[in-house]
């Protein structure tokens, strides 16, 4: 069944208050809730429907009258009086069989719950939309030492708990908890003055692993003030770890709910990039108190409201702690290895979607990370104090609603004038915009001829031009800036920008700091990306020269056996060499593009990508860079080590980012011996697994996997990193065969998403292992997604996103996986979610 935001209408009552009562057990839970309903003046359809699934009905009530409802799979009706009326509502649920992680369900002994975005039908019969808003009163009766819910606490007594949340709240920020849990407890005062206690609530046996995620949630705190003006708003902030969750974490009024990989961390079980996300997402989630709690989404179409929102703030706050342009290079790689196969495929849907059957499967690169980037363009195109203002007068005139993208686009246009029609088309239309630039030089003025263009798409079939803020400075033929960095606005299908009184044809830098998510075409010589590599002061656009460089030497060594190309090789033994760059960035640079962004241009450019011969080239390039910088590596090394007790903070983390990029073109020509002494004499889990990875790569390796098996057996975290770096660094014709045997692991536990990702999701990302000729890769994970969907279907419908770009390999492949997808969907029973998911991969070329 279609929703489509076009068919929007209000619900046709208020809720008034919400009173529930939960009488927690394992398979019997009893849920009783006491709602007052008001018809709401603006509906014009007043029938009584409350959304419910999974829920067994005991009994029902109208101002105290037993009433008996029309009950279907989906939901109740049943006649109301006239004007207010209170609905009294006795269910019994199942949480220890919810095995689905949505709604209520036991975790390792532990009751928690999900309820974005339609859980909180599975917990009682409720309005389930994100426009009804109140006011909810929470009793928890259970044996358990630690009973929460939303807001702040009233009563708190042996097996008997009461929470009051006084901020109104759709249903799906709901959350509850209890459990034998312990905290780790700090407090924060908000610049009024306001004490605030902070809870993280773990397992017994995880206290050693809170410290870092409450130092990120009192910096967010203080950043919100700082740089939003955003002040806390209860007496308490709680924060759980569970380990079995869907996602990464959930920002429930008052109660975080995390997934314990995206909160808990020591040095010794967590890496520097856990440390960097588990800041990052700590932070998203409480800012999400004020970008999505008090003022939520009227629908869930509007999603990318708040999450596009969230994501853009919390990368601003990664920014502001650690290297600015480390993030947004990052962030790049990740939106070309996510987004752009999203947006230039089957999947393809715009920023605010308007239509879906599944909205979970809108949890999206697209709705996340495209939305972030348009609230970038936004700000670039309004200024920096522009964007102030209307973010003031957004919290200001909205707090407490559900809105929508219209009203978000009306506070920058009441507060700067301009007309943001055209710019909304970023919203509307999917696929990525292709940027083509041709350059002319002519008595002294130099000009850019661009022209855009957005490839039609089922889900955009006639694509008009949209705004495009596009950032460019030019350098002169010494490599000196002639033009800083200036913002140009293209509106038009074709447009160009003259620079006048140039004593010399410039070279451009253009879409510095990468200011739209665009693909740039232009013809460039290698010998121009060197320069651009050697001397570009914008960070960002320095190293995309670096990695078009990288791109298209292996493009052609993949395609026609070329061997590595020298400028690349040269460029970067100089960025390698130069001490004064932040090493970090250094790092990055090293890094190659991934096989499947390989792949992806290959097929753009006309050529049907190998696998294999991607493959091939990546470690032939690997071996090539090793060789060329032999000299320098030691070097590197010692520069890169720290003494002194572990801090993953930008200084630290940064050196053993490029230290672990060094040891790993050591291994490839000592063979280990540098690798398994790093391992040995490791103390935290950076440097022991950044190791591990290069002594598989190497094809050694195996006494070490099993002495990191016995060392960590006891710690689900690190054992995800066994699995998973097992798989990463599996070759191409093993990858299947090894992923099917630590699938029958005793420790792969398949109902745990965290070790399914890593395990199956593991095997999705070796690029050639998944791809592998004989369809095994294909075939396994049919098998386990067959498997999973009853179970869970959500994290099911989620990796079969791993066969979206089917379309780009050759025929046999194509059918191949054509077959898996085939036997999917004539499953019998398969989910909603799941073959929402299929017909979509399956359905356009
Ligand atoms: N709102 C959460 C976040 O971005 C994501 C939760 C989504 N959950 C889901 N089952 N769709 O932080
Ligand atoms: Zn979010």
């Amino acid at each position: 069944q279609t929703i489509y935001l076009k068919d929007y209408t209000p619900f046709g009552f208020d809720v008034e208050s919400v009173h529930l009562t939960f009488d927690l057990s394992p398979n019997a839970t009893r849920v009783m809730s006491r709602i007052a309903f008001a018809p709401n003046p603006e509906a014009t359809d007043h029938r009584f429907y409350l959304h419910g699934k999974k829920l067994t009905l005991i009994k029902a009530a109208i101002n105290g009258e037993p009433v008996r409802p029309e009950v279907t799979d989906e939901g109740l009706t049943c006649p109301v009086p006239d004007g207010s009326f209170i609905w009294e509502c006795e269910v019994e649920i199942d949480p220890e069989g919810n095995t689905a992680l949505e709604g209520l369900y036991m975790s390792n002994g532990m009751y928690c719950t999900q309820c974005e975005a339609e859980g909180f039908r599975k917990i009682t019969y409720y309005p389930d939309r994100p426009d009804v808003m109140s006011v909810f009163t929470v009793e928890i009766k259970g044996p358990h030492p630690v009973l929460l819910s939303n807001g702040n606490p009233q009563v708190q007594g042996q097996g008997h708990a009461i929470w009051h949340d006084p901020w109104p709240k759709p249903a799906y920020l709901f959350a509850l908890v209890a459990g034998e849990l312990v905290a780790h407890s700090d407090s924060f005062t908000t610049c009024s003055g306001k004490a605030v206690d902070l809870n993280l609530y773990v397992r017994p046996g995880d206290e050693g692993k809170c410290a870092f995620g409450m130092e990120a949630l009192k910096k967010s705190m203080q950043w919100d003030e700082e740089v939003y003006g955003r002040e806390y708003d209860l007496d308490v902030f709680n924060i759980v770890a569970v380990d079995d969750f869907n996602m990464g974490a959930m920002e429930n009024k008052g109660l975080n709910v995390f997934n314990s990989s995206a909160v808990l961390a020591s040095p010794e079980t967590a890496t520097d990039g856990n440390f960097e996300r588990i800041e990052a997402i700590i932070a998203h989630e409480y800012f999400h108190n004020w970008t999505g709690n008090r003022i939520t989404c009227r629908d869930w179409f509007q999603l990318c409201l708040k999450e596009g929102l969230t994501v853009y703030r919390d990368s601003q706050f990664t920014s502001d702690l650690r290297s600015a342009a480390v993030k947004r290079i990052s962030d790049v790689i990740d939106l070309r290895a996510r987004q752009f196969p999203e947006d230039q495929g089957p999947l393809a849907h715009p920023v605010r979607p308007e239509s879906f059957q599944e909205i979970n499967n809108f949890y999206t690169a697209t709705v996340y990370e495209k939305g972030a980037e348009v609230i970038g363009m936004l700000k670039r195109l309004v200024g920096d104090a522009d964007y102030a203002r209307a973010l003031d007068l957004y919290f200001a005139r909205h707090d407490g609603q559900a809105c929508t993208i219209e009203d978000w686009l009306q506070v920058f246009e009441d507060v700067t004038d301009r007309d943001l029609a055209q710019f909304k088309r970023w919203y509307s239309q999917a696929g990525t915009p292709r940027l083509a630039v041709r350059d002319e030089w002519k008595d002294g003025t130099y000009t850019l001829h661009f022209s855009q263009s957005l490839p039609a798409s089922a889900a955009s079939p006639d694509p008009q031009p949209q705004v495009i803020p596009i950032s460019v400075g030019l350098l002169d033929p010494n490599g000196d800036e002639v033009l800083p960095t200036r913002m140009l606005e293209m509106t038009e299908a074709t447009q160009s920008f003259a620079f006048e009184g140039l004593a010399a044809r410039p070279v451009p830098s253009i879409l510095r700091g990468f200011s739209a998510p665009v693909v740039l075409d232009r013809d460039v010589g290698t010998a121009e990306r060197a320069f651009l590599l050697a001397h570009d002061t914008d960070p960002f656009n320095r190293w995309e020269a670096g990695r078009a460089l990288a791109r298209e030497t292996l493009m052609a060594m993949a395609t026609t056996g070329a061997p590595a190309g020298a400028d690349y090789l040269d460029g970067m033994l100089a960025v390698l060499r130069d001490a004064d760059l932040d090493p970090a960035y250094r790092a990055l640079m090293l890094g190659q593009p991934s096989q499947s962004e390989l792949a992806a241009a290959l097929a753009e450019a006309g050529t049907t990508p190998d696998p294999d011969a991607i493959w091939q080239a990546s470690e032939t390039l690997a071996l090539a860079m090793a060789q060329h910088a032999q000299d320098v590596l030691p070097r590197i090394l010692a520069e890169c080590r720290v003494d002194g007790p572990y801090r993953p903070d930008p200084d630290q983390t940064s050196k053993r980012a490029l230290g672990g990029r060094a040891l790993s073109l050591v291994t490839r020509l000592d063979g280990g011996t540098q690798a398994a002494a790093q391992y040995a004499a490791a103390d935290n889990m950076t440097l022991q697994l950044s190791a591990l990875g290069c002594l598989l790569a190497a094809g050694k390796g195996s006494a070490e996997v099993a002495a990191f098996y016995d060392q960590w057996q006891d710690d689900r975290l690190v054992i995800d990193k066994w699995f998973g770096m097992q798989i990463a660094q599996a070759v191409p014709d093993k990858a299947a065969t090894i992923v099917a045997a630590l699938t029958e692991h005793a420790d792969f536990n398949w109902k745990n998403p965290n070790r399914f990702r890593a395990t199956l999701g593991a095997l999705t990302m070796n690029h050639a292992g998944f791809h592998a000729a004989d369809g095994s890769g294909y075939r396994l994970l049919a098998d386990w997604l067959i498997r999973l969907d009853p179970v869970n279907p959500q994290t099911t419908a989620r990796m079969c996103s791993a066969f979206q770009t089917w379309r780009r390999y050759d025929s046999d492949r194509q059918s191949k996986i054509g077959t898996e997808l085939e036997r999917i969907a004539s499953t019998a029973g398969l989910s909603p979610d799941t073959t929402e998911m299929i017909t979509r991969i399956r359905g356009a070329k």
